[in-house]
């Protein structure tokens, strides 16, 4: 561990203190935690997150560290800044409720900062989501928020929840779920599948109910199949919910319930997924779909799985069990 990295460390530390206090102490906080509050977070989630609040200044930290003894190039190494053309320093998050990103040892690497609107900031062109750029100690694509925490979780259940945002993983973390992650907005990783495959069995998908979610959790799959050995299953959200829509929604008990009896095999979520963009009363798409799904199915190892599926294949679409079985062998043997 360089001086550097610690000193970057330290400083984002530091931040994350003073935004966390504006966030619970100040006027200037306020509106920002009823956001949080009405959102249903609890108080003693947003301490325990230490989730913060950037005012809307952009010479907040600057003053904050000037007694610092680093140089102007630190500063704008260290993410928490835009530099202007004349090279003055702007605070990169202002007026947004600022998510600390740790690390697996639980250091604070970076910031998310959400958007929310008041009277005074209503919608504007702003991105809901700011993320601190790729520093020396923030790299996106191996970061995987609430790692720290969960890991103890992971070990013990052999299990993760993977989630597309951090108010889905603290939804869940207050319904009683604490072995959940989410990657940092982008697809998975390779590193960060490495990272879950040295922890964990199993992969539960708890991607958001709307179609990117979908599709993401199909793209998802395809790479834990290619690159892992995990267990893969995935939890289905109605009404395009997303977990914290759902929990907020239907409950916490709904949700652990969910959870841990409602998971769906990787065949069960294909024939979901394969239906999207089908109208299952027309035949040619009857056919298409029976034939996309008999390729899937030969991906399943489990002979019981595989039968079961055949049968339910062959009991909607009026096909015979016997050609159903048939085009399997063919199919598996044409995978050759
Ligand atoms: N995201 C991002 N930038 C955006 C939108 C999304 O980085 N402009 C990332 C965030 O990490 C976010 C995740 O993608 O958590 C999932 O996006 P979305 O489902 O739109 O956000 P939610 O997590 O549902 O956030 P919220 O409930 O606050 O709307
Ligand atoms: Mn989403
Ligand atoms: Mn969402
Ligand atoms: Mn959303
Ligand atoms: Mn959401």
């Amino acid at each position: 561990e360089s001086s550097k990295t610690r000193q970057l460390i330290t400083l984002h530390e530091k931040a994350a203190e003073i935004y966390h206090h504006l966030l619970m102490h100040t006027t200037a906080g306020q509106e920002a935690l009823d956001y949080l509050l009405k959102r249903g977070l609890t108080e003693e989630l947003i301490i325990e997150y230490q989730i913060g609040f950037a005012p809307m200044q952009r010479e907040f930290l600057e003053k904050i560290f000037k007694n610092e003894q680093l140089s102007a190039e630190f500063f704008a190494d260290s993410g928490l800044f835009v530099v202007r053309d004349d090279g003055q320093l702007l605070d990169r998050f202002y007026q947004r409720i600022v998510f600390p990103i740790r690390n697996a040892q639980g250091k604070t690497i970076g910031f998310s900062g959400r958007w929310f609107e008041t009277p005074d900031f209503p919608a504007e062109n702003q991105p809901k989501y700011l993320n601190s750029p790729e520093t020396a100690i923030f790299n996106k694509r191996e970061v995987l928020f609430n790692l720290d925490k969960a890991r103890g979780a992971i070990r013990k259940t052999g299990e993760v929840f993977l989630f597309e945002g951090f108010m889905d993983v603290l939804a869940a973390w207050q319904s009683g779920i604490q072995n959940g992650i989410a990657s940092m907005g982008t697809s998975l990783t390779q590193q960060q599948v490495t990272m879950i495959e040295r922890m964990a069995q199993e992969v539960i998908f708890a991607y958001d109910g709307d179609n990117a979610g979908v599709e993401a959790t199909h793209r998802g799959i395809e790479l834990l199949k290619e690159s892992s050995q995990l267990k893969v299953t995935v939890l289905q959200f109605p009404e395009r919910l997303d977990p914290d829509d759902y929990i907020r929604k239907y409950g916490g008990e709904a949700f652990q319930q969910l959870a841990n009896h409602g998971r769906a095999t990787v065949f069960a979520f294909k024939m979901a997924y394969h239906r999207l963009n089908r109208n299952l009363a027309n035949e040619n798409d009857q056919l298409e779909y029976v034939e996309v799904l008999l390729n899937e199915l030969i991906e399943v190892d489990s002979l019981i799985e595989q039968d079961r599926y055949l049968t339910q294949l062959s009991t909607e679409f009026q096909i015979s069990r016997e050609v159903l079985q048939q085009q399997v062998r063919q199919l598996k043997q044409q995978g050759r």
